[in-house]
């Protein structure tokens, strides 16, 4: 014959597992503080999204800034943090011997495979002319997309650590080449702004 309280054994067992499963991280939360009182904080798995007309921080249709201005407000403190990615293969003092990449002093302006004694790529040694700061933006942006076949691996996409980093490079020198020119980016819609209330 069946066991008459089966039904309620079955039930407890279900019960009490849920009961472990659910109630266990409530039940030590309020025997060991946990920072919570227990029940009545409600802890939900997932993110609710709410819509909002307010617009996203990061917007879209945010304008435009310009390298050069991005440049301006970079800060080359927060860039030499970032260049301790780069010491593994550059030095960046003056007189700093080359490792596995050649030293990096005074790079803003200088020939591009420019260090005396470094065995730099052909690539690098073909590609000509000197470091701009727009230059160095590519190269660090993909260095082997800019230059194929160059010995250097580096793809830092963040334009804002580009810029930290370029002005950080900027300052390795006795007398720093002078920033690129901000041209006000909201220049034309203020002007025509001005003209319509003259
Ligand atoms: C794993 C080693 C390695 C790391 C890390 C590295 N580089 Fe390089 N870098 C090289 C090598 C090798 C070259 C020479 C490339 C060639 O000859 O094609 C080079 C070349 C360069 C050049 C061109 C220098 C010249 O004289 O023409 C610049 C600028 C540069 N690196 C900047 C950086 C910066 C900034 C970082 C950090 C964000 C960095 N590198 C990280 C290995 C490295």
């Amino acid at each position: 014959m069946q066991d008459p309280l089966f039904t309620n054994k079955l039930a407890f067992a279900v019960l009490s597992s849920i009961l472990l499963i659910v109630g266990l991280p409530q039940l030590t939360n309020a025997l060991f503080g946990g920072g919570h009182h227990g029940h009545g904080e409600l802890h939900l798995a997932y993110p609710i999204e709410f819509e909002s007309d307010a617009p996203a921080e990061e917007a879209p249709s945010e304008p435009q800034v310009s390298f050069a201005q991005l440049l301006a407000d970079a800060s080359p403190n927060a860039g030499e943090r970032r260049a301790g990615l780069c010491k593994s293969c550059h030095s960046f003092e003056k007189g700093g011997g080359n490792g596995t990449g050649p030293n990096l002093w005074n790079v803003v302006g200088r020939a591009v495979a420019g260090v005396d004694g470094f065995g730099y790529s052909s690539a690098l040694k073909s590609a000509g002319g000197e470091w701009t700061y727009e230059r160095l933006d590519a190269y660090l942006a993909d260095s082997q997309g800019y230059v194929p076949g160059t010995a250097m691996v580096q793809r830092i996409g963040k334009e804002t650590q580009r810029a930290e980093i370029i002005s950080y490079l900027r300052s390795l020198a006795d007398d720093p080449a002078p920033l690129p020119e901000v041209e006000s980016a909201a220049g034309e819609p203020e002007a025509r702004h001005a003209a319509v209330e003259e």
